[in-house]
């Protein structure tokens, strides 16, 4: 089969992990027969830099005729100062927006072989850890209402407001249940309902949700309990479903605790096959052209692309297979890195898991 990968590298180390995830890509078009296209398309600094906006619509009109994007990283210090409307992290919002990407899937995954890294005792993450953060990704206050007004007596005012639909709940949460049969049949939504209105259409439509799907347990906790719970007792969760600026930030709060951020991917997908696929971490500028990036979040999310979007799963195993074979091994990027163990450049750990396809 042919398919067609819109792939943005972006800033910082992405250009350097994603060359890795194709190098990896292609380990598998050769194996398994199959024709992946590379369109690769500019955004976040890299675009400003070159073509003067964050976003141009060449890359939203290439990237919507393309079967899936896999994306690097956007960001970094030398655009820290444009305003808001123009700074590179605007290209992946708008891009979430123009491609309808509203369910973002974060699992946050222990590798056996990184238990050490995991921040949290010992006995809290027995038996490994595997939690599916599903998040809202195209509502709420991260595309709501916003602005800024003068006040009589206060000076200025700035607000951003936080809204959503039933209809956008419900998609959403349809993902989260159909993720969780295939699972550990258990979905933890979050929200604030203790205080919000949106929060509780959020409790009321997942509930809806939730009676379609007799199989699976629906439990409901406030935001600030779910965030001491995740490092209390996370071996409790099996899917989280959340609006965007809760999963924002419990997807950091997840992913940190299976100590290894550099590991982690994600997919964010439309109704359909479509998504966008890319690694958790950042752009990490301080680090980018040195060699120390860990590519594996990143040839991670490939896999994430060949599973979803692509219903490739002997394939996207076979990634999956390959980079645990690397870790164990004993190979580390510096992120992951710990004593006695073999410490591998960007390139290096991309070859490695390419050999292992
Ligand atoms: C993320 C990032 C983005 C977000 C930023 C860069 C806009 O933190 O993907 O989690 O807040 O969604
Ligand atoms: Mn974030």
């Amino acid at each position: 089969m042919n398919y067609k990968i819109a792939v943005i590298p972006g800033d910082g180390i992405g250009p350097e992990v994603t060359r890795e995830a194709v190098k990896v890509l292609d380990a598998v078009a050769k194996k398994f027969g199959h024709t992946f296209e590379y369109n690769y398309l500019l955004a976040g600094g890299a675009a400003i830099d070159e073509k003067g906006k964050c976003l141009p619509e060449e890359t939203v009109k290439a990237a919507k005729d393309s079967d899936a994007v896999l994306l690097g990283a956007v960001g970094g210090p030398k655009w820290d100062n444009l305003p808001g409307e123009e700074r590179p992290e605007k290209a992946l919002l708008g891009l979430r927006k123009a491609l309808g990407l509203f369910a973002n899937l974060r699992p946050a995954i222990m590798f056996d072989e990184l238990k050490g890294a995991c921040p949290l005792k010992e006995e809290k993450v027995e038996g490994g850890l595997d939690i599916l953060v599903v998040r809202e990704l195209t509502g709420g206050i991260y595309f709501g209402e916003r602005g800024v007004k003068d006040t009589d007596d206060m000076g200025k005012a700035a607000y951003d407001v936080e809204m959503y639909s039933e209809k956008e709940v419900e998609r959403v949460a349809e993902i989260a249940f159909s993720m969780a049969m295939k699972r550990n049949k258990k979905v933890t939504s979050v929200d604030k309902a203790n205080v919000l209105e949106s929060s509780r259409l959020w409790r009321k439509t997942t509930a809806k949700v939730a009676e379609k799907y007799p199989e699976v347990s629906l439990e409901n906790f406030y935001v600030d309990n779910a965030a001491m719970q995740l490092v209390y007792n996370p071996k409790q969760f099996d899917v989280i479903v959340t609006s965007n600026i809760f999963g924002d930030i419990l997807s950091d709060e997840a992913s940190m605790i299976t100590g290894s951020i550099g590991m982690l991917p994600s997919a964010s997908l439309a109704e359909g096959e479509f998504g966008m696929y890319e690694p958790v971490h950042g752009s990490a500028p301080d680090i980018a052209g040195t060699g120390k990036a860990n590519p594996m979040a990143a040839v991670l999310s490939a896999a994430m692309m060949l599973k979803y979007t692509f219903g490739l799963s002997e394939e996207s195993d076979a990634i999956e297979n390959a980079v645990k074979k690397v870790l164990g091994e004993g190979y580390r990027t510096p992120d992951i890195m710990t004593e006695g163990k073999t410490l591998i450049t960007t390139s290096e750990a991309g070859t490695l898991i390419a050999d292992r396809i």
